[in-house]
């Protein structure tokens, strides 16, 4: 588990296990790639990250992850897998969020992408991305790194 701060210095709690915080979050977030290159979204407010939202109702959280893909990026997820949860504790919510890490398959162009301007391809991460001001906040707290790292050691289930 880890715990720090994040951009606005609330607490967030991070884990890779199996659903730590809840088995029914309202909130994913997808760690998308595309060919070789990270595909993300521009969030109009927010700027580049990776595409997410609000569990809609009657849905799964996989389901809203693939959803969201599709409305924000134009991507078609051909598989996913979850790869943790965290729990961001805020003045006045608890937010608990579902991460998964998708491949995707095929750029569909959309006729409008929802808050957003749409896709984003990024081959490599700039390293000083914390203090990079093109990135949404929710890229530029731990959440990132230790996904990233954990992604990069762990051997996906097909
Ligand atoms: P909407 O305007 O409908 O999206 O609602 P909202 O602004 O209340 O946002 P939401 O319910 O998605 O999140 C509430 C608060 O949780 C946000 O203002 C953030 O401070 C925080 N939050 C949401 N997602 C993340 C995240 O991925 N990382 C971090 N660190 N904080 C988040």
């Amino acid at each position: 588990m880890y715990i720090f701060k994040d951009f606005y210095h609330n607490t967030v709690e991070l884990s890779f296990e199996k659903h730590p915080f809840s088995t029914d979050p309202k909130h994913v977030w997808v760690i998308c790639k595309y060919n070789d290159k990270w595909l993300l979204t521009d969030h109009q407010r927010r700027g580049y990250e990776f595409p997410g939202g609000k569990v809609e109702e009657g849905e799964s959280p996989e389901q809203a992850a693939k959803r969201e893909v599709l409305e924000e990026t134009g991507g078609n997820v051909s598989t996913i897998h979850y790869l943790g949860q965290y729990r961001v504790t805020g003045r006045d919510k608890i937010i608990v969020k579902n991460i998964y890490f998708a491949e995707i398959n095929e750029l569909l162009t959309q006729k409008h992408y929802f808050e957003t301007n749409g896709p984003v391809l990024i081959s490599e991460f700039p390293p000083n991305i914390k203090k990079d001001r093109r990135f949404s906040f929710i890229m530029r707290d731990d959440v990132f790194s230790h996904s990233l790292s954990y992604l990069n050691t762990k051997v996906l289930d097909a």
